[in-house]
């Protein structure tokens, strides 16, 4: 499996199983055929509801913890110093660890933004303390990360975002680049999941990757994985599917030329499949997280 390496030195796998809308009682199911298969980096959250299975999935498989790397989120409702300690409290008793390998603030708060502060300030103390080896965020926006890094001791290793074909977030990521923060992009292979109000039918449909994926004899699910990677992206597709998850797992054995890269990323549109982050509030978005 090919790593990328953060900003602290830690290795990420490159790609990683997301178990975003996978059911908790189909969550063990889809981690023991991804690790099965090979995989190493599982992304889960407080707020999928799903970390338990996905802790029982890692227990049963016999994998060496040594050569897991767990990512998962602190939610919204849990912003603040102390209530973001006990976040890391909830989510790696549910996981079943000592240590978290990524721990990151899911969301901007934007009309609370010193809570988010003061939760990153605990995802320090957290790193400071070897509880987790890195820290990062999810859906900052350039402002949010200037904000951020203003007061910030420690750069975030990784920004989790939205980037697909059609929404990729390119001054974000050249935002990140340029402060050695790593791009992860969610919805990966599409941001099928999303794309309510869009107007996108399925990238998977995108007469484009139809044709870039029968030059390569692959999937275009497999393209649009490639495309991430060679842009130096950590992509971390969903499936509960075990032939998809193997499927998109397969993805290290070809190369997108430098003319079929341009190709998809001119298929940008500037339409977001998911929640502006501006528009995250307690009041719309604050679910409890349960205790452990
Ligand atoms: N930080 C955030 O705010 C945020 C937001 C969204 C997602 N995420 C993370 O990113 C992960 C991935 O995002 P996502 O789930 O939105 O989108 P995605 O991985 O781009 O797409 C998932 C969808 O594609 C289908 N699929 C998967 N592999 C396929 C294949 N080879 N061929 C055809 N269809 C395939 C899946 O269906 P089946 O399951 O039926 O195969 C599912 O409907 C999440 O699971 C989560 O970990 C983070």
């Amino acid at each position: 499996m090919q790593t990328l390496t953060l900003n602290n030195g830690v290795h990420l796998p490159a790609l990683g199983l997301g178990v975003f809308q996978t059911p908790p009682d189909e969550t063990r199911a889809a981690v023991a055929a991804a690790l099965d298969v090979g995989y190493r980096h599982v992304d889960t959250a407080a707020a999928y509801g799903n970390e338990r299975e996905v802790g029982e999935a890692i227990r049963n498989s016999g994998v060496p913890r040594g050569e897991l790397f767990i990512e998962t989120k602190v939610w919204i409702s849990d912003y603040g110093y102390d209530e973001t300690l006990h976040a890391f409290d909830k989510s790696s008793g549910k996981l079943g660890v000592d240590q978290l390998d990524l721990f990151i603030l899911h969301q901007p708060l934007p009309s609370d933004f010193g809570k988010t502060l003061d939760a990153y300030r605990a995802l320090e103390a957290l790193l400071a303390d070897g509880k987790v080896r890195a820290i990062g965020v999810s859906n900052f926006m350039v402002d949010h990360l200037r904000a951020l890094l203003d007061v910030a001791t420690v750069v975030p290793a990784v920004n989790q975002l939205e980037i697909h074909l059609y929404f990729q977030q390119r001054e974000v990521q050249a935002f990140d680049s340029e402060h050695g923060i790593l791009n992860q992009a969610w919805s990966p292979i599409g941001g099928i999941t999303f794309y309510r109000d869009s107007g996108h039918t399925s990238a998977l449909e995108d007469p484009v990757i139809g044709e870039i994926s029968r030059a390569h004899g692959k999937s275009p699910a497999q393209v649009l994985l490639r495309w991430g990677l060679q842009q130096g992206r950590s992509v971390i597709p969903k499936s509960t599917k075990p032939e998809r998850i193997a499927q998109n797992l397969d993805v290290f054995d070809f190369e997108l030329t430098a003319d079929e890269l341009v190709a998809i990323d001119k298929l940008e549109t500037g339409k977001r499949g998911g929640p502006e982050p501006e528009s995250i509030t307690l009041a719309k978005f604050g679910t409890p997280i349960p205790e452990a």
